[in-house]
């Protein structure tokens, strides 16, 4: 036997499409009713830009994050004493010079005392037991006083209402990066109020943690890497501020039933497979995050698989946390144009933080990175992996696949191709051919290419591949290989062999499950399939 040649197979990837700064494939930046934008517009990129409305508006309500400044923020320091605004006790608290872990923690305490002898920042302590002098006068000297007053500028640079995505709504929302990284050095202060438990009856019970004190309190070597990363960020960000924006955009599709998908006669994807790149080695694809339902997963705790690293790489995406309720069914999440800050090596509980990274990444006209993130999230099989053939569960991930791929409204340009792999397969133990196949279909609705990752299996990357080529030159359409897809659930137990691969093989050699008629996913919606 011929060895097999071990590079990209399929579709080469020079030759799939990708954003660029004039036809960047996403929608712009522009005010409506749907889309909030906290900087004046025109930005000219290059340039700081400006907070819009000039001054703080406050409000304090379930449609929007309850700010830290917001005078309607609260605090009764002690049993019996006064109320006063919580934004004055953690003025005062950061303001002060903070020269150890202890003072960082009474400063956050004081402000928390609920917390007090809760929180015990053993991470912190650990981090900074394991620095050089240097290294604790970095942070002591230079860091931390610059994290304080990035988050007390607060009223300063977020001075209208920031929406929260609530599920359901088709909501975006552009900011800047230095706007980001005052939220989330609020975050690190744990300043956002009515974030720090989250109980089934609390006001956020549907939305992820954002208060970073889990994070702070572990002391696990694999956190105190995850607190290297998140510092290196607040180090780069204070020390040269970033100019740039970052749009998150909230997307549902319309839930398509089996009838429709089956019937979708749209061409399958070219395919560009490789099990030696990474998602993220691949620049100006739509990055598929293989997410939690709570954007970020584990990521402020022992979380840190695909999901986990990437936001550790880039810890922009944090801000999604504090604004997107838990992902609906047909839901994802789409990020443009964030820009990664750290090198990580290893994967799991060997990741490691291995750096600074200088992000070269050109920008849109707006000012964003030309990055794109999709975080969609896969049903969790631990339980009952056999469940994952049967009908209403392909439907429910075709769905969700699809309603990340499917372009945005409004988007410039033509649809990039998505950069993805093995989604749902690793913590959520879903099976890589089943889940290959079906975002072959999800991008074929969408009118996208695809790029699939094996994660260094070479023989899924020859075998994928090849399946492609044999579906391809006979013209299989999404629809015949959902029907395919679908019969296979039916028929697996009977079957002698389980192999996937080996039954769509033998359904397409003889004549195959019928054609569909030509049908689009979405002929209504009028989003071409
Ligand atoms: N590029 C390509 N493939 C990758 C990469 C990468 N950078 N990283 C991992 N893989 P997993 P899930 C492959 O377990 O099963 C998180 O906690 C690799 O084969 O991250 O959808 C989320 O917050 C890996 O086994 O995704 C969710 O809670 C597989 O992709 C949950 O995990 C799946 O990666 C999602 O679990």
């Amino acid at each position: 036997k011929e060895p097999k040649d071990d590079g990209p197979r399929g579709a080469a990837l020079a030759s799939l499409s990708c954003m660029t700064v004039e036809q960047p494939g996403c929608p712009p930046v522009k005010v409506s009713s749907h889309h909030t934008v906290l900087v004046r517009l025109p930005h000219t990129p290059g340039l700081p830009p400006e907070p819009h409305p000039r001054v703080y508006t406050d409000v304090w309500h379930s449609q929007c994050v309850k700010m830290p400044c917001s005078p309607q923020n609260l605090y009764c320091t002690a049993p019996k004493s006064d109320v006063v605004p919580r934004w004055n006790v953690i003025t005062e608290a950061l303001s002060k010079p903070i020269t150890s872990i202890s003072e960082l923690q009474e400063a956050i305490l004081s402000y928390n005392t609920r917390y007090r002898g809760k929180w015990k920042f053993h991470g912190l302590y650990a981090l900074v037991n394991q620095f050089d002098e240097c290294e604790e006068q970095e942070l002591f000297g230079t860091t931390l006083p610059k994290m304080c007053r990035l988050a007390l500028r607060l009223p300063e640079l977020i001075t209208a209402p920031v929406p929260l995505l609530s599920q359901n709504s088709q909501a975006s929302l552009t900011l800047s990066q230095l706007q980001i990284a005052c939220l989330l050095a609020n975050a690190f202060f744990c300043t956002f109020p009515r974030r720090n438990a989250r109980g089934s009856n609390s006001e956020y019970a549907n939305y992820p943690d954002i208060n970073f004190n889990r994070l702070l309190s572990k002391k696990e070597p694999l956190v105190l890497e995850k607190l290297k990363c998140i510092l290196n960020y607040f180090r780069r960000v204070t020390s040269n501020e970033p100019t740039g924006l970052v749009t998150l955009c909230r997307t549902q599709a319309p839930d398509s039933d089996m009838h429709r998908w089956q019937s979708c006669s749209s061409p399958l994807p070219r395919l560009h497979c490789h099990h030696d790149t990474l998602i993220e080695d691949v620049p100006g694809l739509l990055h598929v995050d293989f997410a939690n339902k709570f954007l970020g997963g584990g990521v402020l705790g022992f979380g840190c698989v695909q999901e986990e690293i990437k936001f550790l790489l880039c810890p922009e995406l944090l801000v999604s946390r504090l604004v997107t309720e838990a992902l609906d069914k047909n839901e994802a999440l789409v990020i443009i144009g964030v820009e990664q800050f750290n090198k990580g090596a290893g994967y799991g509980s060997s990741f490691t933080f291995s750096g600074s990274f200088h992000d070269s990444t050109q920008r849109d006209s707006f000012g964003r990175r030309l990055t794109q993130l999709v975080a969609i999230d896969a049903l969790h099989f631990r339980q009952r992996p056999r469940e994952q053939y049967e009908k209403p569960l392909l439907l429910r991930e075709l769905n969700k696949a699809y309603a990340g791929f499917r372009p945005l409204s409004g988007s410039i340009g033509p649809a990039v191709a998505v950069a993805t792999g093995n989604w749902g397969c690793g913590a959520f133990r879903g099976d890589p051919h089943l889940k290959a196949l079906l975002q072959i279909a999800s991008c074929a609705a969408a009118g996208r290419d695809i790029a699939y990752f094996t994660f260094h299996d070479s023989d899924f990357k020859h075998r994928l591949s090849d399946l492609h080529d044999f579906l391809t030159r006979r013209s299989v359409t999404a629809g015949a290989l959902v029907q395919c897809l679908c019969l296979y659930g039916v028929q697996r137990k009977e079957l002698a062999s389980k192999d996937l691969f080996k039954f769509v093989y033998e359904s397409f050699s003889s004549s195959g499950p019928a054609s569909p008629a030509r049908t689009t996913l979405e002929t209504d919606a009028g989003v071409s399939a």
